[in-house]
Order: structure tokens, then C-alpha cells, then sequence
């Protein structure tokens, strides 16, 4: 490119900036060599309106400058995060949690990965699970704003959750959560990180053989809400202080936390209050599609979760697979757990900036159920009950408790927030978004007040989708990203599995307006968190020397330059490696078949991407040793040969060179 068209460029760039269209609304911009007044560019006619022009425009992001926000994105059942950047929507980085994942060198060998991955697996340990269904990431936060420091997400299919760090983007913690198989969107943390919950979604059987038959469904079948406790220094769950609510067997769904007005509770959607178990293998059962449907109303759940840690404290705890639970005769006799109706197989349960507002949306009900939380809490202090369920949790009264029911289309699902009162609520069946008016207690308190103002039609399918800082207590007006589950004719055809389709979406103007279409081809991205990158202020781009990532603290096996040495004791050979561009010190490694190897790999650099690899071949071991760290790799020698052991990442002119020798004799 020349010095010209660059020129021309910036000039057109400033007449967009200034709001000065370049052209008639709908004419082409041409992007030839064509001189000034142009969007001009050196890549021949890209026959743009100038309302794709403009949109380029807001979401380019030039060579060496960043994005103002991240997404934190689940990608479904690659069990993985991305990270990605808005508005550019690059990809940054993909974080491996419950899958395994060699170019970070999680899963393959290394106590990095391996421990995490085997910790987070319950029943057996030298068996572990090496996939999970990342469903619902929960950012911490602080005073109902994210604060920078963890992320939190769900295992769907596993019924897990793991904790990243946010110094160093890292997966730390696997909790397999007793007492519950599955969870959904069950899984959000409270406003000042006191707590992650996750609640199961199937129920499971409360049996000792973890067997029930179907036909005591009602009888041995259990759902939980989980409370699990943030260590207010590592961000690690501690599972000694934490609790379980037992539910009832329906199938809890999505879930959120109050806020503010509502700071103390958390709520969780149910659907099956029929306790449907499918066919059940009988001739004349009932497929679960046909029959969790039959009631006009499931159960809102609502639970205080501060009156419940007084319960814990009390003592009127159980204590089941470790877990101390509160059972739900207790839960009903202490007034901590109510049931608001909700209509029919709802999805998702929002609760507004303010806490004020509970929005439901129901798959199978074309509006938003608003609910008003100082209404709720009168009802629960007056004992306002319409009933109770099978179980005898009270029901409030739906009158009391409705504040509006919003008509928004077909299929509506989740729905974020910004920082002007309206909701966005996603339309899986008219593929698109709504945007609403909340009531008076939003700054709505006019006509439009809980109202549809507009719908945006999205390519295609939507499930969730998220506003810029959209769950938090402050929500920022100006991106929305709808994550949509097919792209059918978005992109080039690129096999049978297709893409899904992140659409952001500009909040800025009078009217929604997409301006780009990102294909995610790493997952299945299910939900995600969008946050200011100015809260990211921890990131580390190196380790302090000799550090473990599992702690952050100094690995009792770091060595300096200089102390690399090799220890034998019996079988077990101590091998203490620094790491360095662009060689391994030792390069040798004097084994028999028969020995336990302990390698302990140090990193001794302190150069920001100076991060070197280290693979055996056969052996399936592949590590990765950034700056200042310290890799621990056990390995039983029961192969013999000669193992060019070597750099997987490309790290110096002499990268190639940088190998060595483990040397197993027969
Ligand atoms: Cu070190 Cu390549």
C-alpha cells in the first residue's frame, strides 16, 4: 500500500467518524484506487453499501491496538473457553477446562493438567473424565460489577464446575459436585463472589447404589441447588463450607442471582413439574417431549440463600457424599425456599440491573413473565400462598407476584440488559431479538413501559446472547452479541458440521443494526460473559521464577541456572531441568525400563512469550513451559528405546535444535 490511498483512507475515516455518510444512503462505496471521498482501499471493489462500510468501520480494530471488551465464551462439548475480542470478534485464546488440550500441555502428562483433570473426576481417579459440555460461565464480581479476578463454568454433562484464573488464564479447580449427575444454566455467582452456585438440571437418585427405578421417580429422585464457597483469596471452591438445598425431582433449569433490591436470593426456573420420565421402556409410555408438557405452569424457585446459611450454621444440615445438605422438609419449615408459577416449560430467569425485575421467558409462551421482587418478598413475609406443591413447598400467589406479562414473539429464551431500562430477550423460533421497555422501577414509568420496541431478525436460531457487562449491576449500552446456533449460508460451506454464527450487534444507534458475522468453528458455544478489558488489570504475561501455576507460589521443585542436576533413588530418577532458548540442561536422560521418572522443567526465562515446549515421543507427553514456570512430569519408564525428546514451540531461530535424549535401556 502506498502513501496515497492511505491518505484517502483517513480522510474518509474522519467523515465517517464525524457522521458524515460518503455517498447516498444504499449506494455503493467503491473501494478501488479512486481517489479521495472514498472508503478507499488497494483490495479492488468490495461493492460496499455505505451502511457495510460504516459497520466495518465500528468494528475494526488496527494492527497492535486492542478490543475494549472480552467475551468469555463456553464452547459447549469441546469442554473449552474462548476468549474473544469485541468488536473486532477475534479470537485470542482458547482455554482448555474439561478437555484435554496439547498445546498447553493439559492433559498430557503434566501435573498441570493432569491433576486438575483427574481431581475433577470423583469416582475414579486413574480414570478421568477427559471431556465436559461447558455451559454457563460466571465471571466474579464485586458489588454486582465483575471485578477481573475468576471465571467460573459448568460441566452440562458431568455435573461439574471449574475455576479459572484470571492472572493467568488457566483452568485451577474441578469440582465434581456430589449429589448431582447434570447441570444447565444453573450456574451464577453472587454479588460479591460469597458464592458460585450450580443446580442439577435431570434429577438424579438420592439411592446409597446410585440405581432408583424410573417408577419412583417422585419417591428417590432429587434435584439440588448447590451454594459452593469462594476462598476470598484463591477464588478456589471450598467445598468445607459449602451447601446443598435438596429439591424436588423437576428438572431445574436456568438460574440467576438478585441483585441490589433483591441481594440475598437466588432463582432458579423449573420445567417437568410433571415428573415425566419418558417412555421408560414401556409400550405405551410417554415420550418426555409429550409428557413434561401437560401443566400450564412450572415452578420460579426462590431461594434465600442468606437465611439458609443460618440454617448450615444451626446445624439442621445432613451430611450426604460429603456435602452438607439442607433437606427440604427443612427447607420448606425454615421459609427458605418458595415457588412463584411460571408459565409453561420456561427457559430463562433474568434478573434486571436493579434487582427489581425477575424476567422469565417461557420456550412455549410467546411473553416475558415479569415478576417484581418487593412483591415476591411481601408475598413470602405475608405467607400470600395459591397452594403447594407435591412436596408441600408453599406457592405464591401469581397475582401478587405478576408484575406484566410482555408479548415478544415465538420461542423466547434468555435476556440481557443494558443501561437505558430495556431488555433483550432471544427468539429461538422467530430467530431474532427483542428489545423491551422494563416498568418504572428501570426509569420506564411512560407508555412504553414493558413493551416491545423492536425486533431484530438474527442468521439463525438464537439461544443466548449477552450485552456488554449485561449481568451485572451496571450493564454498558453498546454491544450485543447474539450467539446464534446455526449458520446454514453464512459462510462458504466447510464440510458437513457447520459453524455457529456470533452476530454482534450495535446498541448505539436509534435501531439495532449487526454489523458482522463471526463463525465459531471451535465449539459449541452455549452462553457467554462479555467484560470491560479494563478490569482485566492482573493479567501476568510472565511467572515470577520458578513459580507453580497451581499456586502461584514457588514450586518446591524450581531450580536456577546452574542448580540442574539428576537424582536416583532406587527406581524413582529426579531429573531437575532448566529450560532455556534454546536448549534443555540436562539434554540427557540416563532411564531404564522399570523407572519412575520425576522431570522437573523450569523455565528460567523472563521474557513475555518466551514459552518452550517439551515433548517425548511414544510416550504421549506434551508440555508447555511458559516464562518462569515449573512443569512436573511423572512417567513410568516401561518402553525401551532412544526418545528424541524435543521443543514443540517455536521459540528461536534454533528452535529445531533445541532437543535432547531419554534414553530408556531394555
Ligand atoms: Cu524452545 Cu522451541
Amino acid at each position: 500500500m502506498g502513501n496515497g490511498p492511505q491518505v484517502s483512507r483517513r480522510a474518509a475515516l474522519g467523515m465517517l467518524a464525524g457522521g458524515v455518510v460518503v455517498g447516498a444512503a444504499g449506494a455503493r462505496v467503491g473501494f478501488g484506487a479512486s481517489g479521495e471521498g472514498d472508503v478507499g482501499g488497494t483490495q479492488g471493489d468490495l461493492n460496499l453499501t455505505t451502511e457495510e462500510a460504516q459497520a466495518a468501520l465500528k468494528t475494526y480494530v488496527p494492527p497492535g491496538k486492542y478490543d475494549p471488551y472480552f467475551i468469555f465464551a463456553s464452547g459447549g462439548h469441546s469442554g473449552q473457553m474462548g476468549v474473544i475480542g469485541v468488536p473486532s470478534m477475534r479470537l485470542l485464546k482458547i482455554i482448555p477446562v474439561f478437555s484435554r488440550d496439547s498445546w498447553q500441555g493439559y492433559g498430557f502428562g503434566t501435573d498441570a493438567g493432569n491433576v486438575v483433570l483427574e481431581a475433577g473426576s470423583a469416582d475414579d481417579k486413574s480414570d478421568p473424565l477427559y471431556w465436559g459440555d461447558t455451559h454457563h460461565p460466571a465471571l466474579s464480581e464485586t458489588e454486582g460489577d465483575y471485578d477481573g479476578r475468576w471465571l467460573y463454568i459448568n460441566d452440562r454433562a458431568n455435573g461439574r464446575i471449574a475455576m479459572i484464573d484470571l492472572r493467568d488464564f488457566k483452568t485451577k479447580q474441578i469440582v465434581d459436585i456430589p449429589n448431582i449427575q447434570t447441570s444447565h444454566g444453573g450456574c451464577f455467582v453472587t454479588p460479591n463472589s460469597e458464592y458460585v452456585h450450580i443446580s442439577s438440571m435431570t434429577p438424579s437418585p438420592w439411592t446409597d447404589s446410585g440405581y432408583a427405578s424410573l417408577d419412583r421417580y417422585k419417591e428417590d429422585f432429587r434435584g439440588a441447588s448447590s451454594w459452593l464457597k469462594i476462598d476470598q483469596q484463591t477464588g478456589h471452591l471450598d467445598m468445607a463450607n459449602s451447601f446443598q438445598i435438596e429439591l424436588p425431582p423437576y428438572t431445574q433449569d436456568l438460574a440467576d442471582a438478585g441483585k441490589l433490591t433483591s441481594f440475598g436470593f437466588g432463582f432458579i426456573n423449573s420445567y417437568n413439574t410433571e415428573m415425566a420420565t419418558g417412555t421408560a421402556g414401556k409400550a405405551d409410555g410417554q415420550t418426555l417431549e409429550a409428557g413434561s408438557v401437560a401443566n400450564d405452569f412450572d415452578f420460579l424457585h426462590i431461594i434465600d440463600w442468606q437465611k439458609a446459611e443460618q440454617v448450615v450454621a444451626d446445624g439442621k444440615t445432613t451430611v450426604r457424599n460429603g456435602m452438607k445438605v439442607i433437606g427440604l422438609q427443612t427447607a420448606i419449615d425454615e421459609k427458605l425456599l418458595h415457588f412463584a408459577p411460571e408459565p409453561r416449560n420456561p427457559h430463562g430467569i433474568d434478573v434486571n440491573p436493579t434487582g427489581d425485575y425477575l424476567c422469565v421467558s417461557g420456550k412455549l409462551d410467546p411473553h416475558a413473565s415479569v415478576y417484581d421482587f418487593t412483591k415476591v418478598k411481601a408475598a413470602i413475609d405475608s405467607e400470600d400462598y395459591q397452594g403447594t406443591d407435591p412436596f408441600g413447598v408453599p406457592i405464591l400467589t401469581l397475582e401478587s407476584v405478576l408484575e406484566a406479562q410482555v408479548e415478544l414473539g415465538q420461542g423466547p429464551l434468555h435476556t440481557q440488559f443494558d443501561d437505558k431500562g430495556y431488555a433483550y430477550t432471544s427468539l429461538f423460533v422467530d430467530t431474532a431479538v427483542a428489545k423491551w421497555a422494563l416498568g418504572p422501577k428501570a426509569g420506564h414509568d411512560g407508555a412504553d413501559a414493558f413493551t416491545r420496541v423492536e425486533t431484530l431478525p438474527v442468521q439463525n436460531n438464537i439461544g443466548h446472547l449477552v450485552t456488554a457487562e449485561g449481568d451485572t449491576v451496571n450493564p454498558n449500552g453498546q454491544w450485543l452479541v447474539a450467539l446464534n446456533k446455526w449458520s446454514i449460508d453464512r459462510f462458504p460451506p466447510v464440510g458437513t458440521l457447520h459453524p455457529q454464527n456470533f452476530q454482534l450487534v450495535d446498541l448505539t444507534g436509534s435501531n439495532m443494526k449487526i454489523l458482522l458475522d463471526s463463525p465459531i468453528g471451535w465449539g459449541e458455544p452455549h452462553y457467554v460473559q462479555m467484560i470491560s478489558a479494563d478490569k482485566l488489570t492482573n493479567v501476568m504475561q510472565v511467572y515470577e521464577p520458578g513459580t507453580d501455576p497451581a499456586t502461584f507460589a514457588t514450586s518446591e521443585f524450581a531450580i536456577e541456572a546452574g542448580e540442574e542436576r539428576v537424582e536416583r533413588k532406587g527406581k524413582d530418577l529426579h531429573v531437575y531441568m532448566s529450560v532455556l532458548r534454546s536448549h534443555y540442561t540436562p539434554d540427557f536422560i540416563p532411564g531404564k525400563v522399570g523407572d519412575k521418572l520425576h522431570l522437573h522443567l523450569t523455565n528460567v526465562e523472563q521474557t513475555p512469550d518466551a514459552t518452550h515446549g517439551f515433548a517425548i515421543p511414544q510416550y504421549n507427553v506434551e508440555a508447555s513451559i511458559d516464562p518462569g514456570e515449573v512443569v512436573n512430569i511423572d512417567l513410568d519408564l516401561n518402553r525401551a528405546g532412544s526418545f528424541a525428546m524435543y521443543c514443540s514451540e517455536f521459540c528461536s531461530a534454533l528452535h529445531l535444535e533445541m532437543q535432547g535424549w531419554l534414553q530408556v535401556q531394555p
